[in-house]
């Protein structure tokens, strides 16, 4: 099957959007399966930068379908600021951009509700109001796409809604409550956002896929915000892991041919939660000032702290990930010495497993290797051209993973990249 997934395999952020635009060439169908605006996929390419919320990174390539999945959840909103962003670049996505019908709708409740959580002691979100929306996804009082034409049904739905969203906003949070009446003046507009590329996603893809078409599968958020396997609660409210693919578009689990993690060269993180690695000192502030480690969508500094094996080995597992992108590398150059944790301690014990629980995370005590650093990989765009230091770090981070990195990123832009390995689009 000549389709991939490509996955974080990471806390997000480990530059998705930018393989995703670059395999896309080879590829004729990109869909995105799973989260929603709180993602920002950035492409840097013919010096002009984009970043994505919503529609796939592959849209910046002129004959490429994108598909935005029912498991995807759609402020309408940011759709169009997004479809007004590609315009106004000169890039027309219309009829190749199709969202599901069973896409449910991020409402503006759910922002509120969002909001008003995060306020009073929340996990550090986005506040684009995914997790409510997920959360009344499956509760049944999920406004879908499908819905929005259907007046008796969003009648009902949405005062069911509204009575669960004033119960809390108005009694827990203090907050005013959202009127009906200014919900369902927006079903309008929309309807006009939505209705030009509404269809049954999943039939379109299934039809694509049997006539042999080259699928991408784009991932958003990391691994280690997966609903299941993250670091709950500290996590998002969807399967950013291969699971989520079968879910979130209506395919079957013989349609992933392949799956590509990407990491960063060290980790980051936004929003709270554990990060065994993390560096609150000048070095984490040093990556942070290079790697301009502040998040695409919010704008919030990420925290950042060295490679994290222990967590990265946990993720590949869970996602049965083939192999591996690895960007950023040339973040780390001028380093006289670089770490990477192999192991965690947790409570004087050594273990080489992520732990399930976010307090035990919280707790652990990184084990850590040193490693020579080098001068420069920046830019660089032949392996063999890499400092003896930079291949040391990759092959052994090639051995404690057990898997093998077949691309390397040294710079933002699509250029600056290293191929070593054949992926299942070549
Ligand atoms: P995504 O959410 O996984 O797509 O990643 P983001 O776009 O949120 O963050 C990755 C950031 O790193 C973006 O600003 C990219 O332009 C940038 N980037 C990607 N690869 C590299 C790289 O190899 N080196 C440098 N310096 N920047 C990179
Ligand atoms: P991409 O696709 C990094 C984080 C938030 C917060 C947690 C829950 O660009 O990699 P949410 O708004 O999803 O309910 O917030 O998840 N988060 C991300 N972190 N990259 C992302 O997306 C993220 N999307 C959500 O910071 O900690
Ligand atoms: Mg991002």
């Amino acid at each position: 099957m000549k389709s991939i997934a490509i996955i974080g395999a990471q806390w997000g952020d480990e530059g998705k959007g930018k393989f995703v635009h670059l395999l896309s060439g080879k590829a004729d169908v990109i869909c995105r399966y799973q989260g929603g605006n709180n993602a920002g996929h950035t492409v840097v390419t013919g010096g002009k930068k984009y970043v994505f919320h919503l529609i796939p990174s592959g849209i910046l390539k002129e004959d490429k379908v994108c598909i935005i999945g029912n498991g995807v959840v759609v402020n309408p909103y940011a759709l169009q600021e997004e479809l007004d962003m590609l315009k106004g670049a000169g890039i027309d996505p219309d009829s190749r951009l199709f969202v599901s019908d069973r896409a449910h709708l991020i409402m503006p409740y759910h922002i509120e509700l969002d909001a008003a959580s995060e306020e009073a002691a929340g996990v550090g979100t986005t506040r684009r109001g995914v997790g409510p929306a997920y959360s009344f996804k499956y509760a049944r009082m999920g406004i879908r796409t499908c819905d929005l034409t259907e007046k008796d049904y969003l009648d009902r739905v949405v005062t069911l809604a509204l009575d669960e969203v004033n119960a809390i906003l108005v009694k827990r949070f203090n907050r005013k409550p959202v009127l009906k009446s200014d919900v369902m003046q927006k079903i309008p507009e929309y309807l006009d956002i939505l209705n030009p590329c509404t269809v049954n996603t999943s039939k379109l893809l299934n039809e694509y896929i049997r006539q042999g078409k080259r699928i991408i599968y784009e991932g958003a958020q990391g691994v280690l915000l997966d609903v299941d396997f993250g670091s709950y609660p500290y996590i998002t409210s969807s399967s950013p892991a291969p699971g989520g693919i079968l879910t979130g578009l209506g395919v079957g689990p013989k349609s992933v041919g392949q799956v590509l993690g990407i990491v960063k060269a060290y980790t980051t993180r936004v929003g709270s939660g554990p990060f065994p690695t993390e560096l609150k000192n000048e070095v984490g502030e040093l990556i942070r000032k290079r790697g301009v480690e502040f998040g695409a969508s919010t704008g919030r500094p990420r925290r950042c702290g060295w490679f994290d094996a222990v967590s990265v080995r946990h993720s590949l597992m869970v996602s049965g990930t083939d192999t591996l992108a690895m960007t950023k590398f040339d973040v780390l150059d001028n380093f006289d010495m670089i770490r990477v944790c192999t192991q965690y301690e947790i409570d004087g014990k050594k273990t080489s497993d992520f732990p399930s629980n976010a307090a035990v995370l919280e707790r652990v005590v990184p084990v850590y290797e040193e490693f020579e650093g080098w001068d420069k990989s920046s830019g660089i765009r032949d392996y063999n051209k890499l400092p003896d230091a930079a291949k040391d770090y990759i092959r052994t981070l090639e051995e404690m993973l057990g898997i093998e990195i077949v691309m390397l990123s040294t710079g933002a832009d699509e250029e600056d990249t290293i191929v070593r390995g054949k992926l299942v689009l070549d």
